[in-house]
């Protein structure tokens, strides 16, 4: 059997890390397609490297744009790779441009889709995130859900026939990643100059168009976590860094210290010593869950809806609307003592997924 994964921006390339090394067990082939989505090397080169994947055996070098732009380049550029290797199977991740594109290219050439990541949904329709995955899962062929919730949101869109549950591959990976940095096998915790790891410090990412690209509002949030009682690791996304330059914005106010983006291991490291995480991405709302720190969310809902059920997550739509001692009470209130279980699988859904498209093997297949 022959798969294209098709990924483009960071999260996937988590999740393809996994993925990667459960095919590399096996006796089927196993392409790498990278977009490009994301070129800078803090957000691509990093991950191939930190992780061990192998590199891309195709690049599409398509870079941003608008959300037009960036899905017909990949578009149209996918179009011949897939053409030439006529895989059995393409293997979409998640829910960016790079997703809907790859999908799109290969339904359109009736080639079988697989979709990890599927039956997410925030109900959100403003984020671009939701359009993709909404349509994306709508035009696969395979639906790999990660939890029940998202098994449940496929059913409700009569798509159940398509659906398996296969775990979420990010606990895998970060299972993992967290049992090396505690035996000690990364370098050391980069955190931006100014946090000192052995005091409490909350650890904060933004990069949400929402929360990034109205000045007022990107200026509020920042305001709110300079104003913190506890110093503020922000890791800046170039979304973040692109829109506050843009809008005059000062990144570093009041006890908010700024530093790049961190690999994967040095990520998983500066949450393990982290006292809370303040953000708006998935993937680190999962993380702080499956590493155990209290997380705040500044988006006014999420999909990983069994972070908030189990008390780790709080969402905080407008930290600037709470007063300052509510604020700071949330992003430092104690952990929950009850066990959250297992919600997003046990670190074993790579080898889910691979099991699965095996069985699965010819059904989706177009006539
Ligand atoms: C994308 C995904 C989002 C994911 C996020 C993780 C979509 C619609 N969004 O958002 O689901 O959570 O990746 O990081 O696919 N930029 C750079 N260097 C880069 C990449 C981006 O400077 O390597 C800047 C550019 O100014 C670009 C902007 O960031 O215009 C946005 O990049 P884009 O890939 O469109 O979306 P993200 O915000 O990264």
């Amino acid at each position: 059997m022959k798969v294209i994964s098709i990924v483009g921006a960071r999260p996937q390339l988590v999740k393809l890390a996994p993925i990667a090394a459960t095919f590399a067990e096996t006796g089927h082939e196993h392409l790498i397609v990278h977009t490009g989505q994301h070129y800078d090397a803090d957000l691509s080169d990093v991950f191939f490297d930190g992780l061990g994947i192998p590199d891309p055996d195709v690049h599409l070098g398509v870079g941003s744009g608008s959300h037009g732009v960036q899905t017909g380049s990949v578009l149209s550029a996918l179009d011949p790779v897939l053409e030439r290797e006529r895989p059995d199977w393409v293997l979409v991740y998640g829910d960016t441009n790079s997703t809907i594109a790859g999908a799109l290219s290969a339904v359109k050439m009736h080639l079988p889709v697989a979709h990890l990541e599927a039956g997410l949904r925030s109900f959100n329709r403003r984020m671009p995130e939701e359009h993709n995955r909404v349509l994306t899962d709508h035009c696969a062929d395979l639906l790999l859900a990660p939890t029940q919730t998202a098994m449940h949101h496929l059913s409700g869109e009569g798509l159940a026939h398509r659906a398996r549950l296969a775990g979420d591959v990010m606990v895998d990976i970060c299972l993992k990643v967290r049992d090396a940095v505690r035996a000690g096998e990364h370098s050391a915790l980069a955190l931006p100059e100014g946090i000192d790891p052995s005091r409490p410090f909350l650890l904060a990412t933004l990069h949400r168009p929402d929360n990034t690209d109205d000045p007022d509002r990107l200026s509020s949030i920042l305001e709110s976590l300079g104003k913190l009682p506890v110093p503020v690791a922000l890791l800046a996304h170039p979304r973040l860094v692109a829109r506050a330059g843009t809008h005059g914005i000062n990144l570093a106010q009041g006890g908010v210290h700024v530093g790049r983006p961190l690999p994967y291991a040095g990520l998983v490291a500066a949450v393990l010593a982290s006292s809370g995480v303040v953000t708006d991405s998935g993937g680190l709302q999962k993380e702080a869950f499956l590493l155990r720190r209290v997380c705040s969310t500044v988006r006014p809902e999420t999909e990983w809806v069994e972070t908030v059920e189990t008390g780790w997550n709080a969402l905080v739509p407008d930290p600037y609307a709470l007063s300052p001692a509510e604020w700071a009470a949330t992003v430092t209130r104690t952990a929950p003592t009850a066990d959250p279980g297992t919600p997003y699988g046990d670190g074993r859904a790579a080898r889910n997924v691979v099991r699965i498209i095996e069985e699965w093997k010819g059904c989706g297949r177009r006539t």
